[in-house]
């Protein structure tokens, strides 16, 4: 692999992948791209990407980088029949997977990984869609050294900062705690804005308050325009997130670490997705269902 431009296989090209694939294609690197379904790769392909046919042909790049949905995405990627792993890997060298999943599953993948001669890198991002065009992600990552040292020119092409927490997968519980608090906070800031309607004051006021004072946040003020606008088109779905504080949740029961907040956020969530209410929308819908537990309608502002 060639120290500054490693060829990359670019796996999976959903909201996330997309924007990244593109990101890198921009910045001169060689990019592949792959996806489970169809089409999803033609905007990339006819902006200069090759298509790649099948999983085991991204043994002859020299950095697969994987952003699939989800653990069972993650090992489907490593099937042993015809996954990444399974064509010969004689260039691929390191296998970068910025998907947002369990340190099981990541470990899994870096034990077939390892076993095939392909050094793994935990790399899970911090950083919707938007966030990533305007080169803002962040990156928590994990791994052998060496493997780091190679994925680190491929993620400083991709966002700001990156992160190294350790040579296993304790990026990927970094990554689950993050979540984890950006699912309390919103489910907080939804309940808190439908606190302040009922009361009289609207939610751009209280709002522009919060994100004003100590406890705002670039979250917070992010989402106001989704809280505000009720605008709940998604970066990230309800659906995405509640896979995020189940995973959360798995680790702390294998782990015996009580976590009484993330259990109840995790409910919001579920009723906000059971409910009907905000299903397949941005994680901000959960101040409908806040709202309507409160016996209040949210109308957007006139
Ligand atoms: N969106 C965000 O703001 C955000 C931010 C940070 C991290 N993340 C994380 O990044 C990852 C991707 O998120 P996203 O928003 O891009 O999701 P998405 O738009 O739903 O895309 C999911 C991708 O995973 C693929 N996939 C799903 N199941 C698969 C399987 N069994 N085998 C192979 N491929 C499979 C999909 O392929 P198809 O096209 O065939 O369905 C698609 O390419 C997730 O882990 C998410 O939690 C998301």
């Amino acid at each position: 692999m060639s120290a500054v431009r490693p060829t990359i296989a670019w796996l999976g090209l959903g909201r996330m992948g997309s924007v990244m694939a593109t990101r890198l294609l921009e910045a001169g690197f060689e990019v592949g791209v792959w996806n489970r379904s169809p089409g999803k790769d033609d905007a990339l392909v006819a902006a200069g990407a090759t298509r790649i046919g099948s999983l085991a042909d991204a043994g002859g790049y020299d950095l697969a980088y994987s952003m699939v949905l989800d653990d069972p995405a993650l090992a489907r990627l490593h099937d042993p029949e015809d996954g990444v792993l399974s064509g010969g890997t004689t260039r691929l060298a390191t296998w970068i997977d910025g998907s947002t999943v369990s340190p099981r599953a990541a470990a899994l993948a870096a034990e077939a990984a390892r076993a095939a001669g392909v050094g793994y890198v935990s790399a899970p991002v911090s950083g919707n869609p938007g966030v990533v065009a305007a080169g803002r992600a962040i990156f928590a990552v994990s791994g052998a050294d060496a493997d780091l040292d190679r994925a680190a020119p491929v993620l400083a092409a991709l966002g700001r900062a990156v992160h190294r927490v350790g040579g296993g997968s304790e990026a990927n519980v970094v990554k689950l705690a993050t979540n984890g608090l950006l699912g309390i906070v919103m489910q907080s800031l939804a309940e808190l804005v439908v606190l302040g309607e009922k009361a009289g004051v609207p939610r751009a006021d209280l709002l522009a308050f919060i994100n004003d004072s100590a406890v705002g946040s670039p979250f917070s003020a992010y989402k106001t325009p989704a809280l505000v606008d009720l605008d709940l088109s998604p970066t990230f779905t309800v659906e995405g997130q509640r896979k995020d504080l189940r995973l959360a949740l798995d680790l702390a029961a294998d782990l015996e670490a009580p976590m009484p907040v993330l259990s109840t956020t995790e409910v919001a969530f579920s009723r906000t997705i059971a409910s009907g209410l905000g299903a397949g929308q941005d994680l901000a819908a959960v101040v409908l269902v806040a709202a309507r537990d409160a016996g209040i309608e949210l109308e957007p502002p006139r």
